[in-house]
């Protein structure tokens, strides 16, 4: 809390003798260039915005406690689940993804949700989503999604055609357009919603053996969404509609909990699992492989200053410590890169000192790193920053090295996907299967008001694509549109 009696300063602590008047030649002359104050309070404020993330510039955080509640030391070695009890810091940050930083928050759309575990070996990010599948397989297509899904280049409006012309171009992104057209599309804040960490990742044990492992994060204050016009309805009156509902739980006590699960793959059973085991559009099968229960965490503390923690918190996916590994999906290899270029460029090279970033559950920080901008914890002072050095300085850490990968491709290529596994209709047939008629209905209904404006071939591939799913997915779509359309 600021201490509200203290003087006002200039950024260099000099007093500020007066904060309301320029100083004028006269009562009603012009400013004079000697005004300091007011030339440094105009220049911070017209450098006061960062650029927003390109995607999920629309968030809001909380800090919080992870604890570990079964022991999954056999599959992980991992320091933060060492120990049944053991509690470890973190912090989230939920998003809305195609929305600009200052959009609406109930609108139909995947909702980002990113951990970061402050674990004694270091940050451990899991940069997931509402969803535990997504719409491509190849990170090519990425920039392209968001092109496609943000505004139109000419009219500067979302525009249907741009987003399901894209969407239906590859037929793999059914899954994940099926469920964010269905009724968990429009979550009623954050707090209601389950989280994934989507791709497959590895575990890594005491024994150098690896599992193939997927995230999952269950809330425990139940699964709400809010329906087309209720979210109409929440956004004519409020556009802050989950930061609110999230920042006052957590100030009135009522702490949001999740629990964490994950799924366990033998390393050996990805080369024979009957789906594509590092294929983002799929699931895994929670009848082959069950949830276990690893622990749950708590939202308990409101950052005290929105731009310094939720604005400048730069995730990413490579942000990973011994015993949690990579996986081959190609999605992930992307966004190992991706998530730090874009910290670099949004908050800076040393945007790892900003608190938020700070690794500040770890034993040891001990990099290479040196200068930069903004460089400002002393730099590693008169230690010399170069390496191999004849004195033993931050010897590497053999031990913590991963087991060696076997690869089943000869040749390094441009390997097309599709012809690895295009197998796209099946589980959002299973998906559509398992719901009930009226969550079927809200699909057809929420399908056919967001692809409203699309051109008919964009259409006619959707119901086509529906149709493969299930006759009767592609059958509903089609009466919604055209309900819609004689209505008009
Ligand atoms: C944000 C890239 C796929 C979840 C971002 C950002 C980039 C990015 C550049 C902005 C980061 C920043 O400015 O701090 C990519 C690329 C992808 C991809 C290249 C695919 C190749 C995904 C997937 C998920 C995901 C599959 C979830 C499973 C998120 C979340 C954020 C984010 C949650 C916001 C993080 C925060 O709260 O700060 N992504 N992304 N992204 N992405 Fe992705």
């Amino acid at each position: 809390m600021s201490d509200n009696t203290k003087p006002l300063t200039t950024a260099a602590g000099a007093p500020v003798a007066n904060n309301e008047n320029a100083v004028t030649a006269g009562p009603r002359g012009p400013m004079l260039l000697q005004d300091v104050w007011f030339l440094e309070k105009l220049a911070h404020f017209s450098r006061e915005v960062i650029p927003e993330r390109r995607m999920h510039a629309k968030g809001s955080g909380a800090f919080g406690t992870f604890r570990v509640t079964q022991d999954i030391t056999r599959y992980s070695r991992a320091a933060l689940f060492s120990e049944v009890g053991k509690e470890t810091e973190l912090f989230a940050r939920f998003s809305t993804v195609a929305g600009e930083r200052g959009a609406a928050d109930a609108e139909r759309d995947i909702r980002g949700f990113a951990l970061r575990f402050y674990t004694e070996e270091g940050n451990w990010d899991v940069v997931g989503n509402n969803t535990p599948v997504f719409f491509h397989r190849d990170p090519h297509h990425f920039p392209d999604l968001n092109r496609a899904v943000k505004r139109d280049p000419r009219t500067n409006l979302r525009s249907a055609e741009n987003n399901w012309d894209f969407w239906t171009s590859l037929p793999e992104a059914l899954h994940q357009i099926t469920i964010v057209m269905s009724d968990r599309g429009i979550p009623d804040g954050y707090r209601h919603m389950h989280g994934f960490g989507s791709h497959t990742y590895s575990f890594i044990n005491e024994s150098n053996e690896r599992f193939w492992v997927k995230f999952h994060f269950r809330t425990q204050q139940g699964i709400k969404n809010l329906t087309d016009a209720e979210a109409a309805a929440v956004v004519a009156d409020d556009r802050e509609s989950s930061q609110a509902d999230l920042f006052d739980a957590i100030e009135r006590g009522d702490h949001p909990k999740w629990t964490f699960y994950i799924q366990v793959m033998p390393e050996a059973d990805a080369a024979t699992y009957r789906y594509h085991p590092f294929d983002l559009t799929k699931v895994w099968s929670k009848k082959d492989y069950p949830l276990i229960e690893v622990g749950e965490f708590e939202l308990n503390r409101n950052p005290e200053n929105y731009f310094a923690d939720v604005e400048q918190a730069a995730f990413t996916p490579a942000n990973l410590v011994p015993g949690v590994g990579a996986s081959p999906d190609r999605m992930l290899q992307g966004r190992l890169f991706s998530y730090g270029d874009a910290a670099r460029y949004r908050v800076g090279v040393n945007h790892h000192q900003i608190p938020v970033n700070q690794p500040r559950g770890a034993k040891n920080v001990n990099t290479y790193h040196r200068d930069g901008q903004l460089r400002v914890d002393g730099n590693q002072g008169a230690v010399p920053g170069y390496t191999p050095n004849s004195y033993g300085r931050w010897a590497e850490q053999p031990q913590f090295a991963e087991p060696g990968l076997a690869l089943d491709g000869a040749a390094a290529d441009r390997f097309d996907y599709r012809e690895d596994d295009d197998n796209y209709f099946e589980q959002p047939g299973n998906l559509f299967r398992a719901m009930t008629p009226e969550e079927q209905d809200a699909l057809f209904g929420n399908t056919a008001r967001a692809i409203d404006g699309a051109s008919q071939a964009t259409i006619e591939r959707h119901i086509g694509h529906c149709t493969q799913a299930d006759p009767a997915y592609g059958e509903g779509v089609r009466k919604a549109i055209e309900a819609l359309q004689a209505a008009k």
